[in-house]
């Protein structure tokens, strides 16, 4: 008897690169009297990984508390969700957090979101080999600009899943235009999403000032990238790391400090940084649980659930749509 042909996941690129316009952001950010780069540009391919490195370091407590409140909440998430729905992953990366939920949510289709389809194929393919019954789509879409899903995500509830506390990279209004989108979206399923909540400014810092300088790394490793998208001739050595907790805007502030007077020229154009002298790279804000429950309810959502850890670093809501 022959095997039957293993499905294949279905690939959907809607996101398109526009240099000139990224260009002229990053420019016009590093034109500016307090220069600042969007933190999507933390992201290239080593980016990508030097992040993965910063979710192992003893410091970074983010990655592996919440994966312990999904481990030890598995039971009563999957209670609250509905079940059969399509399970919808923003910016599923390596599709790690979504696949070890599968089990317990028993979707019926899985869509994994990421900025390009290009970094979901290899590893949908292999879980499609794994989950041959459940249906698998990869969207190449920047969802922080807009969170429309293409027609082929169907019908049907969703549930849409936002791990990591990446959330806490939109300033607030834009994560409540983020969480206004998702409810728009979720057909009657809801938003699952990790929070980052406010903890001990000694507890907050090294975790994005480690002792190995991971973290250096991956914010030192933006020049490198506005390099190739500019033309631009930052030298590493010239900029020092540096992030705190800014308790007034409750939130951690990256930044990329001149070690010296620089010149940095690209053509067309240059900016003169004196020492001491900042480029503002990412926030990643810290909420109270209870702000980020009015936030969901300024968003639309009704009806809420949250688990949190017992030192409450961290917070797993569940917002049900309409
Ligand atoms: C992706 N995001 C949730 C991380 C954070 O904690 O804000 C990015 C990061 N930046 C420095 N370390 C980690």
């Amino acid at each position: 008897m022959e095997n039957a042909p293993y499905r294949q996941p279905q690939f959907i690129q809607l996101h398109h690169e526009d240099h000139a316009a990224v260009r002229a952001e990053l420019i016009a950010g590093l034109l500016a009297p307090a220069a600042t780069t969007s933190p999507k540009y933390l992201y290239d391919a080593l980016g990508s990984r030097l992040f993965e490195a910063i979710t192992e370091l003893p410091e970074y407590y983010p990655t592996r508390t919440e994966a312990a409140l999904f481990d030890e909440h598995k039971a009563s998430i999957a209670a609250a969700l509905p079940t059969q729905a399509t399970l919808v992953d923003l910016g599923a990366g390596n599709c790690e957090k979504a696949a070890r939920m599968f089990e317990a949510l028993q979707p019926s289709r899985y869509v994994a979101v990421d900025i390009s389809v290009d970094f979901l194929r290899g590893t949908l393919q292999r879980l499609q080999r794994q989950n041959p019954t459940m249906e698998m789509i990869g969207v190449g879409l920047d969802f922080s600009s807009t969170l429309t899903l293409p027609p082929e995500v169907g019908d049907g509830p969703r549930v849409l899943f936002y791990p990591g506390s990446s959330i806490g990279n939109f300033t607030p209004t834009e994560a409540l235009a983020f969480l206004t989108q998702a409810r728009l979206v979720c057909q009657g399923g809801g938003l699952l999403i990790g929070v980052d909540l406010v903890k001990p400014i000694s507890i907050l810092e090294p975790a994005y000032d480690d002792a190995l300088g991971v973290t250096a790394a991956f914010n030192k490793n933006l020049l490198l990238y506005i390099n190739r998208l500019i033309g631009s001739d930052f030298a590493v050595p010239d900029w020092t790391h540096r992030a705190f907790f800014n308790a007034e805007q409750s939130r951690i502030e990256m930044h990329l400090q001149a070690a010296h007077d620089v010149t940095v020229r690209w053509p067309d154009g240059q900016r003169d940084f004196v020492a001491g002298e900042r480029i503002h790279t990412e926030n990643s804000y810290k909420y109270q649980g209870a702000d980020f429950d009015a936030l969901l309810r300024q968003a639309g959502f009704q009806h809420t659930r949250v688990w949190q850890d017992a030192q409450g670093w961290f917070a797993v809501f569940w917002a049900q749509g309409d």
